[in-house]
């Protein structure tokens, strides 16, 4: 029998500073009652300035280790705010987690980086390729929303969940089965950063946006609750299953009303819809991991929950999986350290030699 990949922990992190919708609406046209009815967000998790992804990805990678004996050889950290553009922030966590020599990767497919985390851990699995595998998502997104911008800097947060999957056999729950991924990259404007890749080396210093993320986020919300739905549907059927077999909806926590849109349209009751974003925002690539996380920690996933994951995000790209939910040992939410162990630093930050 082919090995699968199997759920063996979970744990995440969240920065312990938050801002509130009136501290939005103190810099920019806003109001707490506009973002609260549009997006059902109240406040959103921020890094402090030092704080890198990988220091939220080692946090939350540390968190799902303590509760497992199971021996990690790969790890894989899915994110759109790498450290660096060069090496991958993988290896750094790797390191940072006492891991050694590992195979170590990012992956780059925004907010549906997750799912596609999930179906590449699948993989090595399946293989023989890899036998533990810590995925972690985990996104800093304040380094590339422009702290001024109304249509972004209200949704986006800053946090890292983790998971750490092992191998197994296919009927077990935890099991990761297919992963239905697609992507339309003709909608690549829908959420992008202009400038800052090979294409666009430098920002333009006249355009103080364009560093920054852009968002068309009416286009966006369409196409996120289309193809949510469409690939919820293509997973269901690739198990023979039907929407009212769905215990949980863990949907990426782009907005509570894509959230609700999406279980409308699929027909599953709105409280089987977990809703995770209220307090921390869209967490983009770690929006699904912290939401089981928190759910678990907070017992309101104790096992055998028949859940179906979805996301949509830049590129466009968007997936959909089902999964049974092991029976995983009781944790509390992490302790929050008020300073997180600093990011090793081998050469000063630009500030640093620019302040
Ligand atoms: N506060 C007050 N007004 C705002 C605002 C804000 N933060 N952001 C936009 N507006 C204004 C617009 O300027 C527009 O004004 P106008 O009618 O005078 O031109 C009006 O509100 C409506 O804008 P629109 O963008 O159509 O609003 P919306 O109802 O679509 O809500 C989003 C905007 C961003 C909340 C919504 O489109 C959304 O959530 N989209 C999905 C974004 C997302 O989840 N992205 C991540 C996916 S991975």
């Amino acid at each position: 029998m082919t090995a699968a990949a199997v759920i063996e922990a979970i744990g995440h992190y969240l920065p312990g500073r938050r801002e509130s919708n009136d501290e939005l609406a103190l810099r920019m046209d806003t109001s707490d009652e506009w973002i609260r009815t549009r997006t059902g967000i109240l406040g959103r998790a921020r890094a402090e300035p030092g704080q890198a992804t990988s220091d939220l990805a080692v946090e939350a990678g540390r968190h799902a280790l303590q509760h497992t004996g199971a021996s990690v050889d790969t790890v894989v950290v899915a994110t759109t705010t790498p450290d660096r553009k060069c090496p991958a922030t993988a290896p750094v966590v790797a390191d940072r987690l006492g891991l050694g020599r590992v195979t170590s990767f990012d992956l780059n497919s925004a907010c549906t980086g997750f799912l596609a985390g999930m179906s590449v851990a699948s993989g090595l699995v399946a293989t023989g390729a890899a036998r533990g595998v810590l995925l972690i998502g985990a996104e800093k997104y304040s380094t590339i929303v422009y702290p001024d911008d109304r249509g972004t800097a209200p949704i986006f947060g800053d946090g890292a969940a983790a998971m750490v999957l092992r191998a197994g056999t296919p009927d077990e729950p935890g099991a990761i089965g297919a992963v239905h991924l697609s992507s339309d990259g003709s909608l690549w404007e829908l959420a992008h950063v202009r400038a800052g890749g090979s294409l666009r080396p430098v920002p333009d210093p006249d355009d103080p946006h364009d560093a920054y993320l852009r968002m068309n986020g009416r286009a966006t919300y369409r196409h996120a609750v289309a193809e949510m739905a469409a690939s919820c549907r293509l997973a269901l059927a690739a198990r023979g299953l039907a929407a009212h077999d769905v215990d949980r909806l863990v949907a990426h926590q782009a907005n509570v009303r894509i959230l609700q849109e999406v279980a409308r349209e699929l027909g599953i009751p709105g409280e089987r819809s977990v809703v995770d974003l209220t307090d921390i925002g869209n967490t983009a690539a770690a929006s699904i991991p912290m939401a089981l996380s928190r759910a678990h920690a907070a017992g309101t996933l104790t096992g055998r929950e028949r859940l179906l994951l979805t996301a949509f995000g830049a590129g466009a790209s968007w997936g959909a999986t089902v999964v049974t939910w092991p029976h995983l040992k009781p944790h509390p939410a992490p302790h929050l350290a008020p300073h997180p162990a600093p990011h090793r630093q081998v050469h000063p930050t630009t500030e640093e030699v620019n302040p």
